[in-house]
């Protein structure tokens, strides 16, 4: 049986940076973040007491309500982020202490960008092999702990968010996630997109924070031709493999780093703007919250219906990108 989706909820932190914040703080302007990016404003999580496992348990604690669940009877967690609170433990660990899910086992995913997408894939097995009754796979970043805020070319693109998703069996064939391709390509990331200190090769120093190796560093020109090819030509492939025409699809949920990237991904599947899903201008870039963000918010808008196909599409870090499609049920 396929894994369906049974839940959906998000969590964007309050504190709001806007394009004219950012004027004030950096040499950049509004009119250029905006034609450029498609971004106006930002959610920042301000509270520095505060990281992804907070915001985690909170889509987590919805996601139990919304789906009428007690936290015991939930089976596995899995955290896709690239901003664990730490490095160890895991982050779905945290959260799983959070909400007192006392019988599941729990771990984290990095896949930056695609952390979402390798996360509900990898869930979704667990569910296919019969093995597991449901899995809570959450997406979520704390951007702002990771970027510098002198570099105009990064400071502009970021926020911070988390949403996810419950999958179960669903409940008739030929529901749920039906398909889905991944992709990895480890000579494309680690010169163009990468946060160089803080891991084994570069623990911290007085040296690495210096030389601001703690922040995410992007060759944003090198990874946007990547991420434009990479995620048009996996659309194209998830629609060939499962015979659908752009009419077919009700919605195209795709990463939301730059509305260029999203909208030329649109354009090679012959997608009318309409069922083009966008909340990159008011939220900016969240990494692994993205796709499952939007998906709560067609949920929650009651866009999503029994037989809407849904392709989701991701590009990130390492590089890792990937398709999915799935027809709710
Ligand atoms: N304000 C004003 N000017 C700026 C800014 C800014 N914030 N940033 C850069 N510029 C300048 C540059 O210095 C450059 O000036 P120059 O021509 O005098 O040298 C000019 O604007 C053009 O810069 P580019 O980098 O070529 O601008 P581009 O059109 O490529 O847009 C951007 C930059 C928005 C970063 C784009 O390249 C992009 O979106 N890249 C992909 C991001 C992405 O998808 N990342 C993957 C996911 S992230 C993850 O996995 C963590």
């Amino acid at each position: 049986m396929n894994a369906a989706i049974t839940a959906t909820a998000r969590y964007l932190p309050e504190g709001v940076l806007t394009n004219k914040d950012l004027e004030r703080m950096l040499d950049t302007n509004d009119e250029w973040i905006r034609t450029r990016t498609g971004i106006s404003e930002r959610r920042i999580l301000r509270d520095p007491a505060k990281a992804t496992a907070f915001m985690g348990g909170k889509v987590a604690k919805q996601l139990l309500e919304k789906r009428g669940l007690r936290a015991d009877e939930l089976e596995l967690i899995i955290v896709a982020t690239m901003t664990p609170d730490m490095l160890f433990p895991s982050t779905a660990c945290l959260v799983q202490d959070i909400i007192g899910a006392k019988n599941a086992w729990a771990f984290d995913i990095n896949a930056a960008c695609s952390g979402f997408m390798y996360a509900l894939n990898t869930a979704s097995k667990f569910i296919e092999a019969g093995t597991h009754k449901n899995v809570m796979v959450i997406g979520g970043d704390k951007m702002s702990s990771i970027i510098d805020y002198t570099d105009r070319s990064t400071a502009i693109l970021f926020g911070d968010g988390a949403g996810g998703v419950i999958l179960e069996a669903a409940g008739s064939e030929g529901y749920g996630v039906l398909d889905a391709r991944m992709y990895s390509d480890g000579t494309g990331g680690k010169d163009h997109l990468l946060m160089k200190g803080g891991g084994s090769l570069n623990p911290a120093t007085h040296e690495t924070v210096d030389q601001h190796l703690h922040y995410i560093h992007q060759d944003g020109r090198m990874v946007f031709k990547s991420a434009v090819t990479s995620m048009a030509d996996v659309a194209a492939e998830i629609m060939e493999r499962n015979n659908l025409t752009s009419d077919d699809i009700s919605w195209l949920v795709p990463h939301q780093a730059n509305q260029r990237i999203i909208s030329a991904t649109a354009e090679r599947m012959g997608i009318d703007d309409s069922k083009v899903i966008s909340n990159v201008a008011r939220y900016g870039n969240t990494t692994a919250g993205t796709i499952p963000i939007c998906l709560s918010e067609l949920d929650d808008r009651g866009d999503l219906m029994r037989g809407s196909n849904l392709v989701l599409v991701s590009f990130g870090a390492g590089y890792t990108w990937g398709g999915i499609y799935v027809k709710w049920q």
